[in-house]
């Protein structure tokens, strides 16, 4: 593994330089703002509508329409949501600077050809493992998010010291930053947002709880054992490891972990995701999200509505409600 902290990177190529953030959600905010404690000339660029900008302006952050944005920096930054950059990319791309540099925080929109960058421009990914809130706040206790890191075009001759300074400067390189590849940066980010932490654990955690409840367990019983021990287990595995982890529970779960885990999660699961990996690299789902977005969201906008009838979140709420107040 190729994995690097601030002593090995050298801020100096972005002395100077002018950052164009474009977005200010999870990312852009957490990098706005983490760029500027840094040193960094930043202006953060959003549509003309945005809601955001009051929000920036207050953090004390400087704003500007998009395409002004992108005029005036050295580095454009590209993190409003993956679906919209290609759109984004065509309206600004005859404003920004040549020989410039643009930068990523995930590999979709580059890797399955939503832009086709020009020629002159250095192409770089710097991407936080986590959200962004975690990214600053991180930041802020002087601590840092492990972030993958690479080059899909280097015009330059110095994009990679360019990538590596953007993300020590995010904070990333405090943790550490690992060199990787746009393509498997991407891939691996969406595997693992269906078929592991964000699509199968929440389905899995549902599916345990309502066999308990159909099997006559009490709602609030079955939420506190399949899904308020979650994080117990996250801790756990995050501080020792999954054999660690296993080290520090009852011989009881343990035995149950044992003979439970690879029953439940046999041959055919794998076998699914497989396919699901195989989907990802044959840029399926990197169309069926361009498609999702096209038709105004209806299948994140029907999840939505439904989530909140479900049992699962009754039982959630009956335990908040049921919180001593502070
Ligand atoms: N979520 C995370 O923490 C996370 C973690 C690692 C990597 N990433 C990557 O970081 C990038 C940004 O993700 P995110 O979750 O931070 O995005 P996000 O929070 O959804 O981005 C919201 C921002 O994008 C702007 N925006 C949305 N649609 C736009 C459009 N059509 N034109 C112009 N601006 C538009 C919004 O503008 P308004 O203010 O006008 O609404 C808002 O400022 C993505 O590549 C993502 O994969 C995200």
């Amino acid at each position: 593994m190729d994995m690097l902290h601030d002593g090995d990177i050298d801020v100096a190529p972005l002395s100077g330089k002018r950052v164009a953030i474009l977005g200010y959600g999870n990312q852009g905010r957490a990098q706005a703002l983490n760029l500027k404690d840094s040193g960094v000339n930043v202006v953060v660029g959003l549509r003309g509508a945005s809601g955001s900008a009051n929000t920036a302006e207050e953090a004390g952050l400087e704003v500007g329409l998009i395409e002004d944005a992108v005029a005036s920096a050295d580095i454009v930054m590209f993190l409003a949501p993956d679906e919209v950059l290609g759109s984004i990319y065509r309206e600004v791309e005859a404003r920004i600077r040549y020989g410039a540099a643009i930068g990523f925080s995930h590999g979709l929109a580059i890797h399955f050809g939503f832009i086709r960058p020009r020629t002159d421009l250095d192409v770089f990914l710097v991407a936080p493992k986590g959200p962004g809130s975690a990214l600053r706040s991180l930041f802020q206790q002087r601590r840092g998010m492990v972030g993958l890191w690479a080059i899909a075009h280097d015009a330059s001759g110095h994009a990679r010291e360019l990538a590596l300074a953007y993300g020590k400067a995010i904070g990333c390189a405090r943790a550490g930053l690992i060199a990787s590849t746009f393509a498997e940066e991407c891939e691996a980010d969406l595997f693992n947002e269906q078929a592991v932490v964000w699509g199968a654990v929440p389905e899995i955690l549902i599916a345990g709880f309502e066999t308990l409840v159909e099997g006559g367990i009490a709602p609030e019983v079955a939420f506190l054992e399949c899904v308020g021990e979650l994080k117990l287990i996250a801790e756990l595995i995050e501080q020792r490891g999954i054999a660690g982890m296993r080290e520090a529970i009852s011989n009881t779960a343990k035995l149950g972990a044992v003979l439970g885990g690879p029953r439940i999660v046999d041959d055919s699961i794998r076998a699914k995701m497989r396919e699901v990996l195989a989907e990802v690299r044959s840029g399926k789902f990197a169309q069926e999200l361009k498609a999702e977005a096209d038709a105004g969201y209806p299948l994140l906008e029907k999840a939505r509505a439904e989530a909140s009838g479900k049992t699962v979140e009754q039982a959630f709420r009956a335990l908040k409600d049921a919180e001593p107040r502070p």
